[in-house]
């Protein structure tokens, strides 16, 4: 199964990913994890990519595409992967056309998860997310049993950088202009699946699998 998930900051990409990958036995490929990791480790990539994701904007596309790219020849994607937020522009969705066309493969469904504004914030205002073992969490929707420690591992939750209504609401921005046309782009290709992603999460999940399993 090779599947991308397309939605706005706090759509549920996330969430919905990680019940997919575990249904599938597919590799999660989420580039904002990516940085994330390498912004922990105090890599180039990640210093460069923190410029950009403190202030809501993507990351250029030279620094994404060749990540994705180098990531979709690793042995554990023979079987097919799951991307989360990538592409993220038209030229993003050009250039993985390019990689996986090299490769001889194609797109299975692109999963459209669709939210209205004012719950894309307070999704992405109450996430708090375990340090040790990133295990997501919401203080309203998802709460942990004790407040600002996670359920699994006793790790302590934290709020990601870029979780402030100022930042959410360019995140949004940003995805209506740059990353919305390729709702349109998939869907001339006959790959788009819409869902609504305000649902609850395990029935949205249902819908899904059931709707790739036709
Ligand atoms: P990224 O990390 O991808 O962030 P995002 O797209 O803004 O999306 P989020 O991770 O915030 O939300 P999500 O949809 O995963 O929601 P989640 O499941 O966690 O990217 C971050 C940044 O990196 C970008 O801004 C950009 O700078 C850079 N970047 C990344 N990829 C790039 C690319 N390709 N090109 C350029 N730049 C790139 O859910 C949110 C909360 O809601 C959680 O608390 C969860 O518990 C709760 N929740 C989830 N589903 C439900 C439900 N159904 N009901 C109730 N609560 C729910
Ligand atoms: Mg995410």
């Amino acid at each position: 199964m090779r599947l991308i998930l397309l939605g706005p900051p706090g759509a549920g990409k996330g969430t919905q990913a990680s019940a997919i990958v575990e249904k599938y036995n597919i590799p999660h490929i989420s580039t904002g994890d990516i940085f994330r990791e390498n912004i922990k480790k105090g890599t180039e990539l990640g210093e460069k990519a923190k410029e950009y994701m403190d202030k809501g904007l993507l990351v250029p596309d030279e620094l994404v595409i060749s990540i994705v790219e180098d990531r979709l020849q690793q042995e554990d994607c023979k079987n097919g992967f799951l991307l989360d937020g990538f592409p993220r522009t038209l030229n993003q969705g050009e250039a993985l056309d390019e990689v996986l066309s090299k490769m001889g493969l194609n797109l299975n469904r692109v999963v459209n998860l669709d939210v209205g504004k004012e719950i894309l914030i307070e999704r992405a205002i109450g996430r708090r997310i375990c340090k040790d073992c990133g295990e997501v969490f919401h203080i309203k929707f998802n709460p942990s049993k004790k407040e600002g420690v996670c359920d699994n591992c006793g790790g302590k939750l934290y709020q990601r950088d870029d979780d402030t209504v100022e930042t959410v609401e360019k995140r949004i921005e940003v995805y209506h202009k740059q990353t919305e046309p390729l709702i349109d782009y998939y869907n001339k290709k006959g790959l788009i699946l819409n869902v609504d992603g305000s649902k609850d999460k395990n029935l949205l999940f249902e819908e899904i699998v059931k709707a790739l399993s036709e």
